[in-house]
């Protein structure tokens, strides 16, 4: 058994809070999160999250069972805020007793953290802002996540280097709080611990571990990839809002750009007018995700990655890519 012991020392606070042995969470990726990922990450001793994104409570249920069926281990669910069922989607959270629920997608609608502290559950939240992390620790949020846009999926606009900077001396040593976004080795995981954080989340690394669901033809599409193949959509015109997405180059992508400056134009032409435009950028990824993952499409589907893409090379065991992980991690510790 390798000695893990500086890293386990550092990511105690992490540890202790999440359960498992190392403090290094697989952030949820809807369609790839799911009961064989999941229950693969919480066995090898991470802690695996449930992406619970547009299921309904009656899938969510089976989905929680199913992972239970195949760990004995923690893991948590990630909920949508916009979700139009939350509240239902809480309560079979309750009725399982999930031990942690992130909270995802923008700001928690009044109510939420209370419905989950109510049964017990410990609420993982996400702040793009620190004087937001700080109102939603306050208003109790028991940990927080702190996402940089190296990001894979919906991202925001600063750099996890500098985040990390602005969020850890203020806030680590009174509260929990993770790091994600552009992590591929343990030596970035070292340096976040010795900032203060108590732990890391990962998703690009994850997403091809042998156990992930995601169609083969997503994997080799990772694979191939370099760091600077995973972009972030672009918005191209300011009347219609595009949230950006880091996802790799594909024809899909180049569709959306096009797409954009064809209904920008018939804005302008008054062939439709503002709801209609914006309804139709905003359905033009619907199911897309989907479509990668399951269905295997890497032409039309959105194939969302983060930038560590580049250190993503072959289908490996997620029990190995922890060990990995840690075994960097306490070598770069090692060497200080
Ligand atoms: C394919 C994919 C799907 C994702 N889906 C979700 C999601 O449904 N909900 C969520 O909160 N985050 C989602 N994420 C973000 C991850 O949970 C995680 O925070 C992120 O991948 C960490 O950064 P990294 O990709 O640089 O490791 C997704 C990421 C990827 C790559």
């Amino acid at each position: 058994m390798t000695n893990f012991s500086k890293s386990a020392a550092m990511m105690q606070r992490g540890i202790d809070f999440l359960g498992c042995e190392t403090a290094i969470l697989c952030g949820a990726m809807s369609w790839v999160s799911e009961r064989n990922l999941v229950s693969a990450i919480s066995n090898a001793g991470g802690f695996g999250v449930i992406a619970c994104g547009a299921m309904t409570p009656d899938l969510l249920d089976t989905e929680i069972a199913e992972t239970k069926a195949r760990t004995d281990k923690p893991f948590g669910v990630n909920l949508i805020t916009m979700h139009p069922q939350l509240f239902d989607l809480i309560a079979i959270c309750a009725k399982h007793k999930i031990t942690h629920v992130v909270l995802a997608g923008g700001i928690p609608p009044k109510g939420s953290v209370e419905a989950i502290k109510e049964f017990g559950g410990k609420v993982i939240v996400f702040a793009p802002t620190l004087a937001l992390a700080k109102k939603l620790l306050r208003s109790g949020g028991d940990a927080l996540v702190i996402e940089g846009m190296e990001a894979g999926g919906h991202i925001g606009p600063v750099a996890t280097s500098v985040l990390a900077q602005e969020f850890l001396p203020v806030l680590a040593e009174e509260h929990i709080v993770f790091v994600a976004g552009g992590i591929g080795r343990g030596e970035a995981i070292a340096s976040y611990l010795e900032m203060g954080a108590c732990g890391v989340q990962l998703g690009t690394r994850f997403a091809c571990a042998t156990e992930s669901i995601a169609h083969p033809d997503f994997k080799k599409a990772f694979f191939r990839a370099k760091a600077r193949d995973a972009d972030a959509s672009v918005q191209v015109d300011p009347r219609l809002p595009v949230i950006p997405v880091r996802a790799l180059k594909n024809k899909g992508t180049e569709e959306f750009t096009a797409k954009q400056i064809e209904v920008a134009g018939k804005l302008d032409r008054e062939e439709v007018d503002m709801l209609e435009a914006q309804l139709q950028i905003e359905q033009f990824w619907a199911g897309a995700l989907r479509r990668a993952v399951i269905d295997g499409d890497v032409e039309n589907g959105s194939l969302m990655a983060g930038q560590s893409v580049g250190m993503v090379k072959a289908e490996e065991p997620a029990a190995g890519i922890i060990a990995q992980l840690m075994q960097e991690c306490e070598a770069a510790l090692s060497k200080r």
